[in-house]
């Protein structure tokens, strides 16, 4: 028997009860090994495929596998393969982490419990509190050690980073290095280009519920974008800048110039710049709302 694919999707789609299409057709397929990433804006339909194969809501049309198991009819056996990180994460308020750990491990029957103790002491999880008293940061830290203290092949996590401090999203990526050269698979979804390009092999990229692009991380990260604040010494001119590639001038007031401007370009923005005394330069990431505005300017431009 060839092995399945970690994840595959055929046609999904769910319309939510008062017409919501929240998603259309989707095909996917998340090879065993790979690090695959599912890129969109809030309400985009990240969740509700992510609940669709975990089998916590149902599909108006089409099915997934994962590890080749149907979501739907062999869901005991998809869910006991999936480490789950779920993006509204519900817990048990009034439970400690390490009591909530606890009960998860019991009905796991399979926790590893050095493996366990690990990941709690590399995120520095607080183990001896309410879990209704922590912070969304340390709860999403008490999530990553559920999701992974049993070691599962297939990692789904719904916005694994968001609340994490920039330390232990490191953290997480070594985590996420070392899971898949164990020979694991993960799925994961963001809002954020900048934060999947360190961590992801492939990106699938959904826009009001259909799949716009996959790709490689690589590819992608020249079409990542930034805001550029240059401030001179003196009133600026900003033509150097104009007729840049992919550059866009924002406003210019007084002697300071407002960019936006692909990373691709940055080598050139920061020369153009420097032919002038400068007094500052800031460079912000701009979301991803905004990155596909600027890529779908740039295909009406072509049109
Ligand atoms: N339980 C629900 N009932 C009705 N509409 C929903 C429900 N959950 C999500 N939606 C809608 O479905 C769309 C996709 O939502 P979601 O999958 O949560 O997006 P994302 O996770 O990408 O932010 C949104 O328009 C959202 O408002
Ligand atoms: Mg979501």
């Amino acid at each position: 028997m060839t092995a399945a694919p970690a994840i595959e999707t055929a046609a999904l789609s769910k319309t939510y009860a008062g017409g919501v299409r929240a998603l259309a057709d989707l095909d996917l397929r998340v090879e065993r090994g790979e690090v695959f990433a599912f890129l969109g804006p809030n309400g985009a339909g990240k969740s509700t495929t992510i609940r669709l194969l975990l089998d916590l809501i149902r599909p108006t049309a089409g099915r997934a596998w994962i590890l080749g198991y149907d979501c739907r009819t062999d869901s005991v056996e998809t869910r006991r393969r999936v480490g789950y990180m779920p993006g509204d994460l519900r817990l048990f308020d009034r439970l400690t982490g390490r009591e909530q750990l606890d009960s998860l491990a019991r009905l796991r029957g399979s926790v590893d419990s050095a493996w366990r103790r690990t990941l709690s002491e590399r995120f520095a999880v607080v183990l001896d509190r309410p879990i209704r008293e922590l912070s969304r940061g340390n709860r999403q830290k008490l999530g990553i050690v559920q999701a992974f203290m049993h070691r599962p092949p297939v990692l789904v996590l719904d916005e694994p980073t968001s609340g994490l401090d920039p330390l232990l999203q490191g953290e997480f990526r070594t985590l996420l290095h070392e899971t898949v050269a164990g020979g694991a698979s993960v799925f994961l979804s963001s809002h954020s280009l900048d934060e999947v390009q360190h961590v992801a092999d492939r990106v699938a990229i959904i826009r009001s519920g259909r799949l716009t692009d996959v790709d490689s991380v690589e590819r992608l990260r020249g079409r990542s974008l930034r805001h550029v604040t240059v401030t001179f010494s003196q009133p600026a001119d900003p033509h150097a800048f104009a007729s840049l590639e992919g550059v866009r001038v924002v406003g210019v007031e007084g002697v300071v110039v407002r960019l936006s401007a692909p990373v691709a370009a940055m080598d050139a923005v920061v020369k153009a710049a420097a032919r002038h005394r400068l007094v500052d330069l800031v460079s912000a990431p701009a979301d991803l709302e905004e990155i596909f505005l600027e890529l779908y300017r740039e295909e009406d431009d072509r049109a």
